[in-house]
């Protein structure tokens, strides 16, 4: 049955954290929501879970990794509603590790998920939405995008590769009548820090912190907030103008904050 008259939208990575809260709220908004995810088990049940409250959702097994398992998604979706309004790059990965405990093997995968999974996906939707005229293409970098990610620095070099493909194509695809913004997220409670690839570094340092992270509920909320406003960047920390500001009159104290971040990073080792 083809459906004209509703929203679509297609998030990558909903099968948990923020993706799922995007899935549930943008279900409780009225939207049509397509849970892709290569977690079939928790997606069959986000995507349950919406449609017994009421919502409308489906899910789908995706690795974003595949870029014509993500280019049959589009297709299959655009054929069955007509229409893709939304499509969130969201799934992501992450990790911590030294620069020197970095082989080939954990950039490829790095950036086969991260950067190329966003890639694909924006493609993909950007070919779509330009034909039809209209759609927006939201992908999830990271507050790590914004400068040195020390001990992430893998994570961090797809993140700051995702936020310059998507503030490029918010201006290219203007002219299509396409929405481009990018999203980065920091601090908020999700498994990833339970998933999160770390050579020696205590897990349960992290996890503790978390405590003082947002909700993946209140980082949905913040970011279909920026969405309303057609933003070119959309971020969870409040005070992100405040710090750019005071750090690019002082970068001294931007080097020490980061010096910081690696000195107490480095505490949380396992071994020394
Ligand atoms: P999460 O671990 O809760 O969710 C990530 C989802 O992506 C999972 O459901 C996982 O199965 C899926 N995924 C991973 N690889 C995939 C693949 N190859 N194909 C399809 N799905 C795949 O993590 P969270 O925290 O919700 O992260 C969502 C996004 O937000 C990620 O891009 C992450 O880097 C970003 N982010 C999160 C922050 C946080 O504080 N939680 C901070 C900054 C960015």
């Amino acid at each position: 049955m083809v459906v004209f008259n509703e929203k679509v939208a297609i998030i990558t990575g909903s099968a948990s954290g923020i993706g799922k809260a995007l899935a549930e709220l943008l279900a409780k908004k009225g939207k049509i929501v397509i849970v892709a995810d290569r977690d079939v088990t928790n997606g069959e049940v986000v995507a349950s879970t919406i449609t017994k409250e009421g919502g409308k959702a489906s899910f789908h097994y995706l690795d974003v990794t595949d870029e014509k398992m993500v280019h049959d998604l589009l297709q299959e979706v655009y054929e069955q509603y007509g229409r893709i309004d939304f499509m969130f790059n969201n799934a992501g990965i992450s990790s911590m590790r030294e620069f020197f405990d970095l082989t080939s093997e954990h950039w490829k995968k790095m950036i086969d998920v991260n950067l190329l999974g966003v890639i694909y996906g924006s493609t993909a939707a950007y070919n779509l939405m330009r034909k039809q005229g209209h759609g927006y293409i939201i992908n999830t970098a990271s507050a790590a995008a914004f400068g040195p990610a020390p001990l992430t620095s893998a994570y961090g070099a797809t993140k700051q590769a995702v936020l310059g493909l998507t503030t490029s194509l918010h201006y290219e695809a203007e002219e299509y009548g396409v929405k481009v913004s990018a999203v980065c997220p920091a601090f908020v409670k999700t498994p990833i820090s339970q998933t999160m690839d770390m050579s020696d570094f205590d897990r349960e340092v992290f996890s503790k912190n978390q405590r003082n992270y947002i909700t993946s509920e209140k980082c949905a909320e913040i970011i279909l907030k920026g969405l309303r406003k057609e933003k070119l960047i959309i971020t969870t920390l409040g005070f992100k103008k405040t710090t750019d500001f005071i750090f690019m009159l002082f970068p001294g104290l931007h080097r020490q904050l980061i010096r910081f971040v690696v000195k107490t990073g480095r505490r949380s080792k396992l071994t020394s």
